[in-house]
């Protein structure tokens, strides 16, 4: 059987990995949420005081770090060395700080190495910043998701109020946008559409008719 790649790659907050999460499930793929991949190095590296600054010392601790990704139900679970960090590595000090993790070449390339095989084996949806244009450049479909920044500063709000947290919209809205900022500048694999993903503008679209429409392209595809 034909391993089937969808690649889904857009700013922050543009609801990828809500609508990654119910295509995987509905198609029977593997989902793969590669933000939480660097998330994860991020938090390791605050939690053992690691110098952000330093590409060459992340790259030593990614060495020694394992990340699992596991599908449960409906979620996917995160651990990192055996603990589960699931929630851990939303908090607002690892978002702050993963665009700078993520930035480094070393660092990316070993993350890169991880992500393909992951996908190896098995049919993926994958979501992030570079998978349609370096990690799976043969995905047969590839989207980018986008929203405007005031609706995904929303949509964050109301994810946080089911928390039982209420930060400010307008923090979250400069957060985002400052997040998309660094990557979509930096050297390495910036944020950018690639040339044959499709793009959809999600900011008044519905999270079925968006997965709707992904299932229709995949259904083409096959
Ligand atoms: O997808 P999420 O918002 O959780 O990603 C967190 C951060 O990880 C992004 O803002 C980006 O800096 C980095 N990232 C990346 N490449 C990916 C996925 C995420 O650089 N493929």
């Amino acid at each position: 059987e034909r391993l089937f790649q969808v690649a889904i790659d857009g700013p922050a907050a543009a609801g990828k990995s809500t609508v990654a999460k119910i295509a995987a499930k509905t198609l029977g793929f593997v989902y793969i949420d590669t933000g939480a991949m660097y998330r994860s190095l991020t938090y390791k590296a605050l939690m053992t005081g690691t110098d952000i600054n330093d590409g060459h010392q992340l790259k030593q601790l990614l060495d020694q770090t394992e990340i699992e990704l596991v599908q449960e139900g409906n979620g996917q679970k995160v651990y990192v060395d055996g603990t589960d960090v699931t929630d851990r590595i939303r908090y607002p000090d690892v978002s702050e700080h993963v665009s700078l993790v993520s930035s480094f070449e070393e660092v990316r390339m070993e993350m890169v190495s991880r992500q393909r095989k992951l996908a190896a084996s098995c049919s993926v949806v994958m979501d992030g910043r570079d998978i349609g244009t370096h990690v799976l450049p043969k995905a047969q479909v590839k989207i980018f998701l986008i929203a405007s920044v005031d609706e995904r500063a929303i949509r964050r709000y109301k994810e946080e109020e089911l928390k039982g947290r209420h930060p400010s919209i307008e923090s979250l809205r400069e957060a985002i946008a400052l997040r998309d900022k660094k990557d979509m500048e930096r050297e390495v694999s910036p944020l950018v559409k690639a040339e044959d993903a499709i793009a959809l503008d999600t900011t008044s679209l519905s999270i079925e008719e968006v997965v709707k429409k992904i299932l229709q392209l995949v259904k083409e595809k096959q």
